[in-house]
């Protein structure tokens, strides 16, 4: 304990504030939960804004200078190195998530499977689907979702349905490069899957 060092005979006033200090670096936080939730949510908002931005930014460019086909490719090849970026920056994981895939990399896993199955569950109730912060009390981690929406007509052009937005060409140069997708017939506004970030608990509470 800290007061043993203050019996030691008397003490100067240097010597008072470094065991104050010592006294202060180990006081536990208290912290509830409802604040480690709550900056669970304004992190992961936070993120997952700037992971849109950057691919859509991206995306943007290169259907500019090549193409839908063009950008296609583009995708396929950098969609997750530009994640798994934001990831490190972040000291968190940051993954998008969909039932009805492209990447069979994206597909629900472990625990994303039952919350996969309560944002369904949610969407066929007719309700918007929200963000939401599980976390339990025997876990290290903190994990963030939020939708992603079919939000724009230009998502159409890769997701949407061949022959009508997906030019059959762009709808062959995707079969080539992703034989298993599922991610084509979406129509605007659609519920399209969710972005996951994983926060280690201790990093959300040093902020805090
Ligand atoms: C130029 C074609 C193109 C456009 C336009 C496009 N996407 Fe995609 N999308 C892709 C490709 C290719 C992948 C697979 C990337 C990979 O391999 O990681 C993908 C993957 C995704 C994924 C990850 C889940 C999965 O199915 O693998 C989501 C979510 C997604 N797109 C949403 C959108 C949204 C929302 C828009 C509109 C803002 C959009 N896409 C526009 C081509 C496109």
């Amino acid at each position: 304990m800290c007061l043993i060092t203050v019996g030691c005979g008397p003490m100067d006033k240097g010597n008072s504030e470094a065991v104050k200090k010592e006294m202060e670096d180990r006081k536990v936080k208290h912290v509830l939960p409802s604040q480690i939730t709550d900056k669970a949510k304004e992190r992961g908002l936070a993120i997952t804004d700037a992971a849109q931005k950057v691919l859509l930014q991206t995306l943007i460019k290169k259907i500019e200078s090549e193409g839908i086909l063009g950008a296609v490719e583009y995708c396929n090849l950098n969609a997750f190195p530009l994640v798994d970026s934001l990831s490190k920056a972040n000291h968190a994981t940051i993954r998008r998530v969909s039932n009805k895939w492209r990447n069979p990399k994206d597909a629900p896993i472990a625990d994303e499977i039952a919350i996969m199955e309560a944002y369904t569950y949610s969407v066929e109730q007719g309700q918007a689907p929200r963000e939401e912060v599980f976390m339990e009390d025997n876990s290290t981690q903190v994990v963030y979702t939020r939708p992603i929406m079919m939000g724009a007509a230009l998502c159409l052009q890769c997701h949407g349905t061949p022959g009508k937005e997906l030019t059959q060409e762009v709808a062959d140069k995707i079969k080539g490069l992703y034989p298993e997708d599922k991610a084509t017939g979406y129509e605007l506004g659609e519920w399209r899957g969710i972005w996951k970030v994983v926060f280690e608990k201790k990093d959300l509470v040093l902020e805090l």
